[in-house]
């Protein structure tokens, strides 16, 4: 069947980027092939998603024997798939100390999960008072309601304000206009500190739980805080009894050279929240991950945390775990180490370029701010949209680039490529992002940005 993009744009609720209406028929390895034979290498796997890359055939067959075997139960029934999953998670991934998980179908009903459990935790702990969750300015965490209330994506949170509670929010560490300069090795001061102020302004009894990228996606663009920064959180929070969430949807399962971001600074959350690298592309689901601590006073209160329909769907859960083997299996984290360097190391020769501002990222979780000075950090007029015509001329070139960045952050180009990537497709994706930030900044004047 040929794939109407114009009817398929015209039908959702989710147009897409005009610049982008694009059909893809199927996908292999790091390429996703078009309905007319033309291979355009994904150097985002998707929304940073595809880690083991498209069309493993063993995955596939993992999943048809899933839906055969058990279609579909209750939540709260036990299965194989599940208890197998969450014996993976909890001896082989998730950082010490955190021992139960839940699933869902993807991130934002896992963060919305995440946030009811830090508030029933309290409930249950004797301390009602404690609701407030605490944000920050830079981040995204789903487009759900209160998801998009304890997050600051300002460019998705638009129009929606009545409907968000107002949480407070500390400031990221958005380095490139820190006060301390581009590169500063420390600025806790600038950002960890200010938790501190935001958490005794509130009321430390009011506040349930600080929830934060700890390395941020979307909204910043592959922030990587300074050293200093996750630690000095988590002192904070605990200082204080306030719940630490990590919401390492995007950052976690190995996307950064560690099976979990929080892993770079020695840090376990109470609450960890991560999904799109669960089952790598090859089923909707996402996970909360919480310590004994976290569930203890909510188990002796007999109390627990209403599921979804689709929470621990059997063969979801089966894809996951076999996802997972697989990463294992060929030391994919590993190899995330290996390329990231190499990644780097290539994207470095743009660092020079008059219109990046900075190129960052850990591991294969990596971005590129363009602005129109680089000296002076002047962005492009917003209409220009920069980013959006990167994007474009990446794809006429053969290459998908993730389109990122909101508030100061405005125009970010990220990169999230599946963990086999080879080098010459490396060598491909950074010679095609150097020409097409070249010619979108060259053709910006008078052109159509959806050309
Ligand atoms: C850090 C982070 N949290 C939450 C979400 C929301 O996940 P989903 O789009 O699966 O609902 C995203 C999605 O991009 C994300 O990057």
């Amino acid at each position: 069947m040929a794939i109407d993009t114009e009817a398929s744009r015209r039908a959702s609720f989710v147009p897409g980027s005009p610049a982008a209406p694009f059909a893809v028929e199927r996908a292999e390895g790091a390429y996703l092939i078009t309905p007319d034979g033309r291979r355009i290498l994904d150097a985002a796997g998707g929304a940073i998603v595809v880690n083991i890359g498209h069309g493993r055939r063993e995955v596939a067959e993992v999943a048809a024997r899933a839906l055969e075997q058990l279609t579909y139960v209750v939540p709260t029934f036990a299965t194989e798939a599940k208890t197998r999953l969450v014996e993976r998670l909890t001896e082989r991934w998730l950082p010490e100390g955190m021992t139960s998980a839940s699933f869902t179908s993807g991130g934002s009903e896992s963060i919305e999960a995440a946030l009811r459990l830090a508030r029933l935790h309290h409930v249950c702990a004797g301390r009602p008072q404690r609701w407030k969750v605490i944000g920050r300015d830079l981040s995204y965490h789903g487009i759900t309601l209160a998801a998009l209330a304890v997050g600051g994506h300002a460019g998705r949170r638009k129009g929606y304000e009545p409907l968000l509670l107002d949480f407070p929010k500390a400031p990221s560490h958005y380095c490139l206009e820190c006060s301390l300069g581009r590169t500063t090795p420390d600025c806790r001061e600038q950002a960890a500190d200010k938790l501190e102020e935001v958490i005794v302004r509130e009321g430390p009894d009011t506040v349930a739980a600080f929830i934060a990228e700890p390395i941020v996606g979307g909204a910043g663009g592959a922030l990587v805080p300074p050293d200093g920064y996750w630690p000095r959180v988590a002192e904070i929070c605990r200082r204080y009894g306030v719940l630490l969430i990590a919401d390492e949807v995007m950052c976690g399962f190995g996307r950064t050279g560690e099976k979990f971001a929080v892993n770079h600074w020695g840090v376990v959350p109470d609450i960890m929240v991560a999904g799109k690298g669960l089952a790598g592309g090859y089923a909707p689901i996402g996970g909360v991950y919480a310590t004994d601590d976290v569930v203890a006073p909510i188990a002796e209160r007999g109390e627990d945390l209403m599921f979804y329909t689709f929470t621990a769907h059997p063969a979801a859960c089966a894809v996951a775990d076999k996802a997972l083997e697989i990463v294992e299996r060929e030391d994919l984290v590993a190899r995330v180490r290996t390329m990231g360097e190499l990644l780097a190391n290539r994207l470095s020769r743009l660092a020079g370029h008059p219109n990046v501002a900075q190129v960052r990222g850990l591991g294969l979780m990596q971005a590129v701010e363009i602005v129109r000075d680089r000296d002076t950090l002047e962005r492009f007029p917003a209409e220009e949209r920069i980013t959006r015509r990167i994007v474009a001329a990446g794809l006429k070139k053969g290459v998908f680039f993730y389109p990122a960045g909101s508030g100061p952050a405005q125009d970010v180009i990220m990169l999230g490529p599946p963990f086999i990537i080879t080098e010459s497709d490396i060598d491909l994706l950074v010679n095609v992002l150097e020409e097409s930030v070249e010619a979108a900044v060259s053709r910006r004047a008078g052109a159509s940005p959806d050309k």
